[in-house]
């Protein structure tokens, strides 16, 4: 009896630790690089996935590239849960929501386009620099 009741504590301490564990890892922006790799969209792809680092985009607020929205506005804060973009952008363009691939390219390229315009430090244009291996088209 008293055996099983200090089994099924250590169960339940343990259940407890990892969501507290999850909830914290999926709301605080990640101080390694991530690979962005939408395998549930991309189930062919044609380029290598793409490393992002959180720690470069430091001057970028979170909304910036994160949403959610609500009634046409993005109500997206720091510390709220992040989905994959794949979760709403899909392989085809489906009203107002991108595709996925145009989704990326539009977020990414648009703001170190921009940057590049205005002289200011940027990231890469170029599809080798975020796709190892590409050629640069
Ligand atoms: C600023 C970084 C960046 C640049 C530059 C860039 N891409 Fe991408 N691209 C991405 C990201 C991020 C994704 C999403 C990858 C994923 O989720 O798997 C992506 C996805 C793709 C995909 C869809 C996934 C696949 O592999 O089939 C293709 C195709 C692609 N890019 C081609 C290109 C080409 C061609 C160029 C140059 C003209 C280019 N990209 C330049 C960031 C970039
Ligand atoms: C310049 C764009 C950009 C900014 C700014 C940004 N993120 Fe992200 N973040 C991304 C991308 C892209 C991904 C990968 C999404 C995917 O895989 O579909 C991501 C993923 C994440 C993840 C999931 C990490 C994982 O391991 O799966 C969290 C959590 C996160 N971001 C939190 C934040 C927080 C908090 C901030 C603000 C302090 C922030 N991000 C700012 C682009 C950004
Ligand atoms: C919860 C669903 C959802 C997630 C997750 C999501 N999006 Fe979106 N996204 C939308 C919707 C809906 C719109 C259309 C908003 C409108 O025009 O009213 C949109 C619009 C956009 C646009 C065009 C408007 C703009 O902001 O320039 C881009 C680019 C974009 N998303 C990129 C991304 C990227 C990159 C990610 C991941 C970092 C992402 N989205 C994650 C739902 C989502
Ligand atoms: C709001 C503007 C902005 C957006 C959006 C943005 N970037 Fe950047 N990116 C920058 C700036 C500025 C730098 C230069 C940072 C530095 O050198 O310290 C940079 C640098 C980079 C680098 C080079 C990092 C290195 O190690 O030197 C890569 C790769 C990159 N970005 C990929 C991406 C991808 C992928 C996305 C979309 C998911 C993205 N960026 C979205 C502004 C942006």
């Amino acid at each position: 009896m008293k055996r099983g009741r200090i089994g099924l504590a250590l169960v339940l301490a343990v259940v407890l630790v990892a969501a507290f564990t999850l909830a914290y890892a999926a709301s605080k922006a990640p101080d390694k690089p991530v690979t962005v790799e939408s395998k549930d969209v991309f189930k062919e792809r044609k380029k290598a996935p793409v490393v992002f680092d959180h720690a470069k985009h430091k001057e970028a607020k979170c909304d910036a590239c994160h949403h959610v929205y609500k009634d046409g506005k993005n109500v997206f804060k720091e510390g709220d849960e992040v989905q994959k973009c794949g979760a709403c952008h899909k392989l085809e363009d489906q009203d107002k929501v991108l595709k996925l691939e145009k989704a990326f390219h539009k977020q990414c390229q648009d703001c170190h386009k921009k940057l590049k315009k205005e002289k200011q430090k940027t990231g890469p244009t170029a599809c080798g620099k975020c796709h190892p291996g590409a050629k640069d088209e």
